[in-house]
């Protein structure tokens, strides 16, 4: 949708799960919305539910000072969502209405949302209300669709890796089966990234459901090797496979991005504890069970990530200058480009049979559970 006057006011909130990166976002959007195209910024506080409630802080140049590197959010953030805003009581309540109210009372031209594949949806609810939106792609689960890679990954991936490092010695000095559990929601991009850059014996993601005994002859292979340890990723959400899914499995190539409906409201199931007492019963070596759990998104950045933060805030400052909305900032290639908004919401990037990464991992020996 374009706009016919040169805006001049522009709101950014941060939504969902937090990660590295959020901050230098943040600065990347208020240093070009301000500096560059002369623009007022404020922060609403606490995701969408500051939108609803009407808690705005002022972004000016002192704010902006220190936050590249800085973990978190300094605006907060929630997975609240302005159509189902939670009550006391369990009960929730469609509180759009006064999320529109506040925009107008503010007199804002657009609201930056930072988030992943929820808040695209929420945000996609709220252009159909009326609002100038864009969003811009964050989550440590690299699972929101139409953008190659989303911030925050990098530095998961970076934390994942330095883990299975570190957890390599420890299993080594004791002859053990060490299992890690990495985050990703129901995508394995994050587990298998550091499963590959930490050289795990054995990674079980989502995209694949795993054979027990697989794994079992992955373990048992390098033990006539005389592996004396061996190191198991699990991704948050791994599944074994059901007895009709096996014959299926190899079947189908996807070409590019998969993208599957983002049911969000189920969370995986863990399943390391249950394989750790299975396998030590099986292989006869004692397995231990490591949860990476926040870890994965707190922190500093890494350069990697904050490049992109700040690539993706200031081409959003200049699409907005520009008259650009209703989009996210995606990224294809090196390029920062604006996508429709109704191509993001409600939709889940994972990984498909035939990435380069699966190509990678069975040419390393990495057992993927198949
Ligand atoms: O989306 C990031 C993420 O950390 C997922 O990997 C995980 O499934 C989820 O958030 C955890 O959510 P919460 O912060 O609500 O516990």
């Amino acid at each position: 949708m374009a706009n016919r006057t040169k805006p001049k006011y522009i709101g950014i909130l941060t939504a969902g799960g937090d990660c590295p990166g959020l901050n230098a976002a943040i600065r990347g959007v208020a240093k070009a919305a301000s500096g560059t195209y002369g623009m007022d910024v404020v922060g609403i506080l606490d995701g969408f539910t500051g939108l609803v409630e009407n808690r705005v802080i002022h972004l000016t140049e002192y704010e902006m000072s220190g936050l590249l590197t800085m973990g978190g959010t300094i605006l907060g953030s929630s997975r609240n969502k302005p159509y189902k805003m939670p009550l006391p009581g369990g009960a929730s309540r469609d509180m759009t209405g006064a999320a529109v109210e506040t925009y107008q009372r503010l007199g804002l031209d657009c609201l930056v949302c930072i988030g992943g594949d929820g808040t695209a949806k929420n945000a996609l609810h709220l252009k159909k209300a009326g609002l100038n939106i864009i969003t811009l792609p964050k989550t440590i689960d690299n699972d929101v669709a139409e953008t190659d890679v989303t911030f925050g990954f990098d530095s998961a991936m970076a934390i994942a890796t330095e883990a299975i490092d570190r957890l390599h010695t420890t299993a080594s000095s004791h002859a053990r089966i060490m299992l890690v559990d990495i985050m990703g929601n129901k995508a394995g991009w994050l587990a298998l990234s550091a499963s590959l850059a930490g050289g795990a014996d054995v990674c079980l993601i989502p995209e694949i459901h795993y054979r027990f005994e697989s794994i079992v002859g992955a373990i048992e292979d390098r033990q006539r090797r005389s592996r004396r340890f061996s190191l198991i990723s699990v991704a948050e959400g791994a599944l074994p496979a059901p007895p009709r899914a096996r014959k299926r499995t190899g079947g189908g190539v996807l070409k590019g991005q998969r993208i599957e409906p983002a049911d969000a409201g189920t969370k995986p199931a863990n399943i390391s504890s249950a394989l750790a007492k299975a396998l030590e019963k099986r292989v006869g070596l004692e397995a231990r069970v490591t949860t990476l759990g926040y870890v994965q998104r707190g922190g500093i950045p890494t350069p990697a990530d904050r490049l992109l933060a700040t690539q993706l805030g200031t081409t959003a400052a200049r699409l907005i200058a520009q008259g650009t909305y209703g989009v996210m900032v995606a990224i294809k290639g090196r390029d920062a480009v604006p996508v429709p908004l109704e191509k993001v919401a409600g939709r889940r990037k994972t990984i498909p049979p035939d990435h380069p990464m699966i190509q990678t991992a069975r040419l390393i020996g990495l057992c993927l559970g198949d």
